[in-house]
């Protein structure tokens, strides 16, 4: 097809003739500090293929991808391309190679215009090294227009939605000439017709006989769009299957070893959720127009509701509606009955709403000692207006006997703690003045054991004590382990609900 030439006309090698692969890695492992990320993977791509990769958070697909696209230049195993030995020193190497890759974390550059970002790196001049920006705005606009889009090229990048972004961002790499395409997580922040429109992207260039690597989470798209199936778990390769021999099903089996002896905290639980607790909070059909579609879910007194889903699924926009951070377009919150709009956080956390986002430094004071960190929610019960560090630090030092904060002392600054020990700090102020509503945004993740075994005492107990909790995680075991009820949230909707009985991963990956 016209529309998917290159950019510089791209020089592609011939066609391999006899069917070896076009990409092959061999016993690759990868360490950070001592911990393998991979562990001996082999992984190899046919010439004209789309291969699909899939596995758990932390299983390593993104560095695979990065070692093949030359981020990490440093690694042990081997590498070959079209048959011969390969090594890249840097990612502009592997593009030489015709090897491009779309990162996980978007690399837009906001105050560029689209059609500059589109030629990032590349940009055609002239006689003179004049650029030629009129080819530049014109190809620029019929690439995206291949991807079905009509986005003026001039306008400024970092004024398009993030869903835009993104599909600019990517025709910067399906259009680069690129013979091995990398695409990392690139359909979470896109609607059902940008990925239609994507997919038939892909599969034009596969007629054209380039390799595409596809990394999701949503395993349907995986299995609609792939050739082969690769599953990675836990720094070792699983299995590479043809797509057509696959279930759901069976992938999920194999992302998460189920049957094997590992079996660990956060695999399985029983819900006791009971409509007969009193609702706290209630959330009916609120959207942002933006990642929140239409999201109906109810807080009840004692119950700890976990919202599952993947990255971009618009939970983060859910806990944000909740604390009056969010911009809500459409539906309506209620709090003990009674129709809520908080436009501040400073109206929720008033009406009793406390919030606990995963970046814990926006509600913490690093450079304050502990016990002003935790006292600073109970000040009004303290003093109206006279700050007294002494009765202050006797509640404090209360606390960090009971949540065996380390170092057990209250007057050291905050930052020089761990996280988890952070972590604790920032529940720790909800203790003494209990909310009648606490959401948290990934309460564990990156904690060591300890401090996850702590934390989760410490929110079980403050649901205990009759707090309406709201767990909001990317985590299945994070869910798994703390929630008394869960909603699976995608693409903005809820997907499914579960209120009693058994419940595993399988069954929250299966929904998401
Ligand atoms: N730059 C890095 N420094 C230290 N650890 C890393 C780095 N990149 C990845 N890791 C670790 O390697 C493991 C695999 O990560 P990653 O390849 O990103 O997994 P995936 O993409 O499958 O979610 C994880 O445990 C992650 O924490
Ligand atoms: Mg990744």
């Amino acid at each position: 097809m016209d529309s998917l030439e290159n950019n510089d006309g791209g020089t592609l090698v011939p066609p391999l003739q006899d069917g070896s692969p076009l990409l092959e890695m061999r016993a690759v492992t990868k360490r950070f500090g001592g911990i393998a990320a991979l562990n001996s993977v082999d992984f190899s791509i046919l010439e004209g293929e789309i291969h699909g990769l899939v596995g758990e958070n932390g299983a390593g697909k993104s560095t695979m991808m990065k070692i093949i696209a030359g981020v990490h230049a440093d690694f042990e195993g081997e590498m070959f391309v079209a048959g011969q030995p390969a090594q890249f020193h840097s990612a502009r190497d592997a593009l030489k190679a015709g090897i491009g890759m779309v990162h996980q974390e978007l690399s837009i550059v906001p105050d560029l215009s689209v059609a500059e970002n589109v030629f990032l790196g590349h940009q055609p001049v002239r006689a003179g090294g004049i650029i030629d920006w009129g080819y530049m705005n014109r190809t620029a606009r019929e690439q995206i227009a291949s991807l079905g889009l009509e986005i003026d090229p001039t306008k400024r990048m970092g004024s398009l939605p993030v869903g835009l972004q993104q599909l600019v961002e990517l025709s910067r790499v399906l259009f680069s000439g690129a013979r091995i395409i990398i695409l990392d997580e690139p359909t979470s922040a896109l609607s059902p017709p940008e990925v239609a429109r994507l997919f038939d992207a892909l599969r034009q260039l596969r007629a054209q006989g380039r390799s595409i690597i596809f990394i999701s989470h949503f395993l349907d798209d995986v299995l609609e769009i792939s050739d082969r199936v690769t599953v990675f778990r836990n720094g070792h390769k699983v299995a590479t299957t043809p797509a057509a021999e696959l279930t759901k099903d069976e992938v999920i089996a194999q992302m998460i070893g189920r049957g094997s002896a590992e079996m660990t905290m956060g695999e399985e639980t029983e819900l006791c959720g009971d409509d007969s607790h009193p609702v706290v909070v209630e959330v009916r059909g609120i959207g942002d127009g933006m990642a929140l579609k239409d999201v109906s879910l109810s807080l009840r007194r004692g119950e700890i509701t976990g919202v599952y889903g993947f990255m971009g699924c618009g939970q983060i926009e859910l806990s944000r509606a909740l604390f009056g951070k969010g911009n809500l377009r459409s539906g309506q919150v209620f709090l003990e009955g009674s129709p809520v709009r908080f436009r501040t956080t400073a109206t929720a956390r008033r009406a009793g709403i406390a919030y606990v986002p995963e970046n814990r430094r926006m509600m913490l004071f690093r450079t304050e000692p502990v016990f002003k960190n935790v006292s600073i929610a109970i000040l009004d019960r303290i003093a109206r207006l006279v700050l007294r560090p002494k009765e202050e630090q006797r509640i404090t030092g209360n606390h960090i006997e009971d949540l065996q904060i380390r170092p057990p002392r209250t007057d050291i600054a905050l930052g020089n703690l761990s996280g988890g020990n952070q972590q604790k700090v920032a529940l720790a102020k909800w203790l003494t003045h209990l909310p009648k509503a606490l959401i948290l945004v990934e309460p564990t993740r990156g904690m060591d054991v300890g401090a996850k075994e702590d934390v989760i005492r410490i929110v079980k107990s403050l649901r205990d004590k009759g707090v309406a909790i709201l767990v909001l995680s990317t985590e299945p075991e994070t869910i798994l382990t703390l929630a008394d009820r869960v909603t699976v949230m995608k693409k903005g909707l809820v997907a499914r609900e579960f209120t009693t009985g058994h419940l595993e991963k399988a069954d929250l990956l299966a929904a998401a």
